[in-house]
């Protein structure tokens, strides 16, 4: 939860999209920020102040001339104890006038008196984004050190076709956790696996398990945020492809076997997050089984041990397995750790296969476990992180 507690300014300017920060403030404020909303004269055309402030459970602040209270001034106030400000949607007028130093209302003085983080996410027609104006803005202020969060390609409320639209919210968000993201694992090379693996029986049957990829893919994710550079080997899942990640989709062990040698030589920190089959059926059928038979007997064999192969050729690489058991939790995550050459083990059980949240027990080659409440997918993958990124340092 890295936006816990932290205090964000969103402001809000006159876009047709305007109506989709009602939706970040609402994820923001589950995510536990303090939101502190500021809109323009024009944003309150498109959605109301009401709206904002019931989402974000605080007043939505408009008016650069209206007495803070307490002889404080209101916009060096919200400027200064802000850990992120967000413009989500910015219009081209906004981010022309924020290129050129413009402090003309509440959210552009604001920025004009900021210390924090400011990440702008752009929503506009297609020609405006394209302006050779706009696109001077842009890159003076890319230069300047402020954060962008899109445009999209896609349709458009004008009508047109192309860039210019809001970046998906799931990615707004993402940007100011990477914002607020220690980046302790800068220069690191990170290969993550996920998911399940399918080994077929016949071109539409296959053995596998219950593993989503929710946790190998919240673990790329981190570590991109904390300034890595990843590459997420995926066995089958619904979940969406990460940005900023590349992206190795495989579907059997054989194949998550062969990628993972491919990429392991350059990585320098590894963790083996996926579920992969311990064994295969020994021959896949051609064409489809018919029902014939009362009984089929599907012989298995086993599956290459790609940790196991890792931890044996392992030179400077931190190498993360995970083990999961439903007894002995402890003992068997250890003996793992001794077994593959592991730099670290994250114990869990079958409870957090396809689930949002996971129970996970950390265990160093240094002896030391932690055992870690249930707690959200991407908040134990921030944990294992911390652990790592000491264990490097
Ligand atoms: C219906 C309508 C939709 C608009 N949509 C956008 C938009 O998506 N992006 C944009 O940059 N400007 C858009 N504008 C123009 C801005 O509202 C206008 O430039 C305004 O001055 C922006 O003020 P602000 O940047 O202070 O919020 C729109 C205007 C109208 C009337």
């Amino acid at each position: 939860m890295i936006l816990k507690d932290k205090k964000i300014v969103l402001g809000v300017t006159g876009a047709i999209s305007a109506y989709k920060a009602l939706e970040l403030a609402r994820l923001l404020v589950k995510q536990e920020a303090s939101v502190r909303p500021v809109m323009t004269r024009s944003a309150i055309e498109f959605i109301t102040p009401l709206s904002l402030s019931t989402l974000a459970g605080n007043p939505v602040y408009t008016d650069l001339f209206e007495p803070a209270g307490n002889g404080a001034i209101g916009h060096i106030e919200l400027a200064q104890r802000s850990d992120l400000i967000m413009i989500a949607p910015a219009t081209a007028n906004f981010i022309g006038k924020v290129a050129s130093g413009i402090a003309d209302d509440l959210l552009t003085t604001v920025i004009s008196a900021a210390s924090a983080p400011v990440l702008i996410a752009p929503s506009m027609n297609t020609k405006m984004w394209e302006n050779p104006i706009t696109r001077a803005n842009v890159e003076r202020l890319k230069k300047l050190g402020y954060l962008f969060a899109g445009p999209e390609e896609g349709p458009l409320a004008c009508g047109y076709e192309g860039v210019g639209r809001l970046a998906a919210v799931d990615v707004i968000l993402d940007a100011a956790q990477e914002a607020l993201s220690p980046r302790d694992l800068a220069g690191e090379k990170v290969l993550v696996t996920a998911g399940p693996t399918r080994e077929a029986i016949d071109p539409v049957r296959f053995v596998s398990n219950a593993s989503s990829g929710k946790m190998g893919y919240a673990l790329a994710k981190a570590a991109r945020r904390r300034g890595a550079e990843v590459v997420l080997i995926s066995g089958p899942s619904y979940l969406p492809r990460p940005s900023g990640i590349a992206f190795v989709p495989v579907t059997s062990a054989e194949e998550m076997h062969e990628a993972c040698v491919r990429y392991y030589p350059q990585s320098t920190l590894v963790i083996m997050s996926a579920a992969v089959a311990d064994y295969r059926p020994k021959k896949s059928y051609p064409a489809k089984v018919k029902k014939d038979a009362v009984e089929l007997t599907i012989e298995m064999v086993r599956t290459n041990d790609v940790l196991k192969y890792m931890g044996r050729k392992k030179k400077d690489h931190f190498l993360v397995g995970f083990a999961l058991e439903t007894e002995d939790l402890e003992e068997n995550a250890r003996k793992k750790l001794i077994d593959k050459n592991l730099d670290l083990v994250v114990g869990n059980t079958p409870a957090g296969l396809d689930s949002e949240s996971n129970q996970v027990t950390i265990i160093t080659r240094d002896n030391t476990i932690e055992v870690l409440p249930p707690l959200g997918k991407d908040e134990v993958a921030d944990r294992i992180l911390d652990k790592v990124a000491r264990l490097k340092e």
